[in-house]
């Protein structure tokens, strides 16, 4: 398995082009289940997990052709030749569920294997299933597959969620463009990856008010035509890169970047002594008089603070001068990486859902190992002002979500490599 090397101590300085986001491609790409024609994704990603969207796409028979280096997907999903999604390719990445509202709302039913649990909690999917059968569906768990049948079509009602779920609002969302009748769905999530879906859903002939707040009213229509729609901005990508400069010192110019995707976090830049500057092509990032400062971070629904930029923020404030409390509240296990952080010479300690950061002036290199995707990238902004070399292990949760993280990183001046593993 592949490791990435960093080595400490060099200043940043240059621009990093912030790609089309993972969360809202993964939301994007199933949505061609709810049309007989073509979709056409733009800015796209090139992730592992867009592979593997791909695959179970493919596995119900949607046609998917990469093109421009997998920047462009074009989809076809004029004949699906099954409606059941498969557990090992569910298994290995929990958006997979994503199928679940636009196979029942096209084809009347959806097997669809339910994804387990992951590093980062117990992930169930009560709020999706709740929300289909108050649309008409009916759903049973039968040998860890979810059999969701809408006999008559699914219907339009008003639907409450109970928390405000990225992925239950998404599969909602699509599944009510083709009910009978409105679906309005309260206490909806309001990610921009959600607004970026309603824009590509209604360039395919949806009707759909409100997206971006939490009342989102879906007008039912017969059939969805053909669509092309640029993938929006990573706003995780985006925040993760705008921590490497207040890391490692120097300024960078994120490209793409805009501040209404990261306002709550550049919120929590500002009171760390950060100037992020608003620029003709993105943002820039650079430490107002040498070291950050620390703050207190808790993590919720947007536009609060992303739970995806928790542990990018930690091993920022792992440097900072003073003490720093992080709450997370949307994910029950997400402090992973402060085991890791600590080998690397951070003062942290967790205490069930909070954890208390002292700053200290200078983190170790030493061997990690990355349990999710957000931790892997934690570790990489930690080793850029380490002393010495940090060795990330496992690095197959980074190259899910963030490409080419090597290069872009190098480009500003860091010095980082990655290296083959057997
Ligand atoms: C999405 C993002 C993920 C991000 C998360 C929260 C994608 C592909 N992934 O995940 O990167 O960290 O939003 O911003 O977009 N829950 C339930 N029952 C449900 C559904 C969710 O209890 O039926 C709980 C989850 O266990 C979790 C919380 O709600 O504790 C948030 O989950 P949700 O908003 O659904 O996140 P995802 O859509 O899975």
């Amino acid at each position: 398995m592949d490791s990435i090397i960093v080595k400490g101590g060099k200043e940043l300085k240059g621009q990093i082009h912030i790609a089309g986001a993972k969360n809202a491609a993964l939301t994007l790409m199933p949505a061609t289940l709810l049309s007989e024609e073509p979709l056409t994704l733009t800015n796209a990603p090139r992730l592992s997990d867009i592979k593997t969207m791909t695959a179970l796409l493919q596995s119900l028979g949607t046609e998917v052709t990469s093109m421009q280096d997998g920047k462009v997907i074009a989809l076809s999903s004029h004949n699906l030749t099954t409606t059941k999604a498969d557990y090992e390719i569910v298994r290995k990445m929990r958006a997979s569920n994503l199928v679940l509202g636009p196979l029942l709302a096209r084809e009347g039913n959806a097997i669809v294997s339910l994804p387990g649990g992951c590093a980062i909690g117990a992930r169930p999917m009560d709020i999706h299933t709740s929300a289909l059968e108050l649309m008409g569906a009916e759903i049973e768990l039968k040998d860890g597959y979810l059999h969701a049948v809408a006999p008559g079509g699914l219907k339009g009602n008003v639907v409450p969620l109970r928390f405000a779920s990225v992925g239950a609002t998404e599969n909602i969302l699509m599944a009510a463009t083709l009910a009978k009748g409105t679906t309005v769905i309260e206490n909806a999530a309001r990610e921009p990856e959600i607004v970026d879906l309603a824009k590509c859903l209604k360039a395919m002939g949806a009707q759909i008010e409100g997206e971006g707040t939490s009342r989102i009213e879906i007008q039912g229509v017969d059939r969805l035509g053909a669509a092309t729609h640029a993938v929006v901005t990573d706003r995780i990508e985006l925040g993760t890169y705008m921590l490497a400069p207040v890391i490692a010192g120097g300024e960078v110019e994120c490209l793409g970047g805009k501040m209404e995707l990261v306002k709550s976090f550049v919120e929590k830049l500002d009171a760390c002594g950060v100037d992020v500057t608003e620029t003709a092509n993105g943002l820039l990032v650079k430490n107002r008089n040498g070291r950050h400062t620390a703050t207190d971070v808790i993590t919720q629904p947007f536009p609060g603070f992303p739970t995806d930029l928790q542990a990018q923020m930690m091993a920022m404030l792992c440097t900072a001068d003073g003490t720093s409390v992080l709450e997370e509240t949307i994910f029950e296990n997400r402090f992973m990486h402060a085991p890791e952080l600590i080998r690397m010479g951070a003062d942290i300690e967790v205490h069930g859902g909070s954890a208390t950061v002292r700053g200290v002036d200078r983190l170790k290199g030493a061997p990690v190992m990355a349990t999710d995707l957000r931790a892997s990238v934690s570790l990489i902004l930690a080793g850029l002002a380490a002393e010495g070399e940090t060795r990330v292990n496992r690095v197959y949760h980074l190259d899910r979500g963030y490409e080419h993280v090597e290069q872009k990183l190098g480009a500003v001046g860091a010095m980082i490599e990655r290296v083959q593993g057997e």
